[in-house]
């Protein structure tokens, strides 16, 4: 067997930056992951896939596999001290090109994150300048938003501009600090709307059409959703976590801190289905009604219609929930700006301030043309008729590269690297008790799985088979 260290301790730079403690971790790996994935994606997608069925697979997923991928990277970060580049090529200067093709994953996330972060800035605004009905109107004014470029470019960055001051004000007085006032705010705010909408007559029968398992729901489309929300949702397979990681220190337990990162995210997710689910039942009456509506749509067509319906209390709660999603997609763009900035410093050498000033260039004029793929680029169809750029591009990462990017980390560091570099560094800070488990996850379960869903999906996307 091959021994490691290969990474060169000199070679650290002295002047990374470092969490401040386990509770800063915590909170900026959870504001990554807490996103527009948990808040719109998670409660649409348990509604379609008959409520408890998705939510007990993607629970099972998020416990094993994710927790299991989101140690692994922090503690690979941890041990080389840089973003994934640099990581993958400690081991070999012929491993560089795959710390490459999983570098360019944030680089795309973020070029069409901001997008939609601009249009739940938008939605914010509107309802804080009581726009509440013209937003319930079916659909007609989201879709003259996102059409009328000048406007809905201006508020992509306004989104991305708040990520761009963040970021230059550092890892703690910039990143840190952001993820410290955002994320509490944000599981206030998340109890306060749940109580309140479960409170509403009618709600408990959602609630138990959300929590209630329709086993009849159980096939291959659903594991790939669930497995696809895991990936995506939890930041994990996009080099983020190795960057957060790069920043951990010595001290801090990988292993707790990585649960507790899992446990916020899956708390906040079912808080999210709570806030969303039982009010857009009660507002649709039926359980079949809640299904065919839960679509992409789900938040920025049905739900303005279920605040309309509460009246004045609906405008203030439709702020309120803005306010809450703006939040969530602000920690996971700043997490994705910061990777960005991390992986040109460590791989380029470039200071911090260039390697921001080229990814605010990048942002802006990526940003600019996924928006306009709903304007004057909207002939450019990569997925077929009806499809758009940003369409694409989320396909493109979180069915195809991410899954790829998980597959290539579990083979190098589970047969060509050996796990025992990474368990040392995971016991430099904690006992390993579920040590032997993680291993077999990694060298076995996560690849089997990911051939199984990356295959069955392509072969899906292309027509061969449906479901
Ligand atoms: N986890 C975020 C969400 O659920 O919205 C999205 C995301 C952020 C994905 C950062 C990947 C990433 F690297």
């Amino acid at each position: 067997m091959e021994e490691y260290p290969v990474v060169d301790v000199s070679v650290v730079p002295e002047q990374r930056a470092s969490w401040s403690g386990k509770l800063a971790f915590v909170l900026a790996a959870a504001g990554s992951a807490v996103g527009l994935g948990t808040i719109w994606r998670f409660p649409y997608l348990a509604a379609h896939y008959g409520g408890g069925t998705f939510i007990i697979v993607f629970l099972g997923l998020m416990l094993t596999l994710g927790v299991t991928l989101l140690v692994l990277e922090a503690a690979l970060g941890r041990y080389t001290q840089s973003s994934v580049i640099k990581a993958f090529a400690s081991f070999g200067r012929r491993w560089r090109p795959a710390g490459v093709f999983i570098a360019i994953i944030p680089f795309v996330i973020s070029a069409y994150y901001c997008v939609v972060g601009g249009w739940v800035t938008h939605y914010m605004f509107a309802y804080g300048a009581g726009q509440s009905a013209q937003l319930a109107d079916g659909g007609a004014s989201f879709s003259a938003f996102i059409a009328d470029s000048p406007q809905s470019v201006a508020f992509m960055l306004v989104f991305a501009a708040i990520t761009f001051i963040t970021v230059a004000l550092g890892v703690n007085g910039g990143v840190e600090r952001a993820n410290l006032i955002m994320m509490p705010a944000l599981i206030v705010i998340s109890f306060l709307i749940a109580i309140y909408t479960l409170a509403q007559p009618g709600a408990l029968a959602g609630l138990q059409y959300f929590f209630v398992p329709d086993w009849s729901k159980f096939s291959a489309e659903l594991l790939i959703a669930a497995l696809g929300q895991t990936f995506f949702g939890l930041s994990v397979a996009t080099a983020v976590m190795v960057t957060y990681g790069s920043y951990m220190k010595k001290n801090v337990s990988v292993t707790s801190s990585s649960l507790q990162t899992t446990l916020t995210t899956l708390g906040i997710s079912l808080l999210a289905g709570l806030m969303i689910i039982p009010a857009t039942f009660v507002a649709l009456g039926s359980a079949d009604a809640v299904a065919k509506n839960s679509g992409p749509s789900l938040m920025f067509l049905v739900l303005p219609q279920v605040f309309v319906k509460l009246g004045v209390a609906g405008s203030v709660l439709g702020f309120v929930f803005f306010l809450l999603v703006v939040f969530a997609a602000l920690t996971s763009m700043i997490s994705l700006v910061e990777s960005d900035v991390t992986i040109l410093q460590d791989t380029l050498g470039w200071t911090r301030r260039k390697s921001l000033l080229i990814v605010i260039i990048f942002i802006t004029l990526a940003g600019s043309v996924v928006t306009l793929g709903y304007s004057s680029l909207s002939f450019i169809q990569p997925l077929g008729k009806g499809t758009t750029l940003l369409d694409f591009l989320d396909f493109l990462t979180s069915s195809v590269m991410m899954p790829l990017a998980a597959l290539v980390t579990c083979l190098l560091v589970g047969w060509v690297w050996r796990p025992d570099v990474l368990v040392d560094e995971v016991r430099e800070s904690s006992r390993f008790r579920l040590r032997r488990a993680w291993v077999v996850m990694l060298q076995y379960v996560t690849p089997v799985l990911i051939v199984l869903v990356l295959v069955t999906s392509l072969l899906k996307a292309f027509g061969v088979i449906s479901f």
